[in-house]
């Protein structure tokens, strides 16, 4: 049987202390990998979807930071800090909705600020932009293997936008229910939403599921309401950008209309996400800044514009799923099942 190599969008070159990213706007037709030792490149890499996914955004902006410190090396202490500090900011603005980003940032810059001697910044940064990488690959399986526990024998499952290896430091957060679920025998097919507007479904998670021969069915987005509706969908499993402390839950666009069609359906809908994804700052959804990105991405796409010249377009790249429509989330400690409030404050104590 041909083996297939994991996918792995993310690698730090530890000799020449260069990130390489696989860029994702090429997918699905070119495989192509980019070198980055310009932190400022990270950050507009991150903007502009080269990288994208919660988890794998916190790796890459880790990364971008511990650049950040080797070209800020050898100014003056307080220069230097205030120099890796810029780089934060601006790795700050570059996505808002991913809590991830933030995370990442946060344990990087707790790391700058008790370090004693300067000259180790860079090394002590790097160690833990490592460790943030391998918890997330770790965090990965991990949930990947407790939410499959989930899924039925047999299971038609459905799936939204992108939260596999491509969105993660590899194996990913819903694509890990599906890729442990398939190993277990359980996947009969996956439903792909094309997921617009920039296709990470038709285009990444296609890819994904194809290389690896998991069975698998392109459709439109507006087709899950009959396909569910008509019995053809059994399990629905979605990744996510930021879990508020209630259990609400942001995820790409188009996430809330399939909860609610789980709910009138009678068909488990699933959230998958590591613990770095959970945002204790945030009592609801309501408090989760969501993304407005280029209306450009509604009106045409690569080049292609398909509405007419000035038309305008809203361009909202996530919505919130209320904790009620969610029936579990699979986590790397478990399986999270409502009353979320008290079941998430456990979880992170
Ligand atoms: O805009 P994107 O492609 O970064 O959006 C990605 C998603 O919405 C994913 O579902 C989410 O980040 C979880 S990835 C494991």
């Amino acid at each position: 049987m041909k083996t297939v190599t994991e996918i792995r969008p993310i690698k730090w070159d530890p000799r020449r202390k260069r990130l390489i990213l696989l860029d994702q706007t090429l997918l699905p037709g070119e495989e192509v990998f980019r070198e980055y030792q310009d932190p400022a490149e990270v950050a507009a890499a991150i903007r502009d979807l080269v990288v994208r996914g919660a988890p794998a955004i916190g790796c890459a902006a880790a990364f971008g930071v511990v650049l950040a410190a080797l070209g800020c090396a050898g100014e003056q202490p307080l220069h230097s800090e205030a120099c890796i500090r810029g780089a934060m900011a601006e790795f700050r603005a570059t996505r808002p909705t991913a809590v991830n980003l933030f995370w990442a940032i946060r344990r990087m810059e707790g790391l700058l600020a008790a370090c004693p001697d300067p000259d180790k910044i860079p090394m002590i940064l790097e160690t833990e932009a490592i460790k943030i990488y391998e918890e997330d690959l770790a965090a990965c399986r991990s949930i990947g293997d407790h939410g499959a526990g989930l899924v039925p024998e047999g299971a038609r499952v459905l799936t939204h936008c992108n939260a596999g290896g491509l969105a993660t430091a590899g194996y990913g957060t819903a694509l890990g229910v599906i890729r442990s679920a398939h190993r277990q025998g359980k996947i009969r097919m996956v439903w792909v939403d094309e997921t617009r507007p920039v296709f990470q479904g038709a285009r990444l998670t296609a890819w994904e599921l194809l290389r690896e021969a998991i069975p698998a069915t392109l459709i439109t987005d507006s087709t899950a309401g009959s396909l569910i509706a008509s019995g053809k969908v059994d399990f629905i499993v979605v990744g996510a950008d930021r879990i508020a402390s209630n259990g609400d839950v942001a995820n790409k666009i188009g996430t809330y209309p399939l909860s609610v069609l789980a709910d009138r359906h009678g068909v488990p809908f699933v959230v998958a996400a590591p613990l770095s994804t959970f945002d204790p700052g945030i009592a609801s959804g309501e408090e989760i800044p969501l993304e407005t990105r280029d209306p450009g991405e509604v009106t045409g796409f690569k080049g292609v514009t398909w509405a007419p010249e000035g038309m305008p377009a809203l361009n909202v790249a996530f919505d919130v799923t209320p904790a009620s429509l969610v029936s579990a989330i699979a986590t790397e400690k478990g399986i999270l099942k409502p009353p979320y409030p008290a079941a998430i404050a456990s979880l992170l104590r």
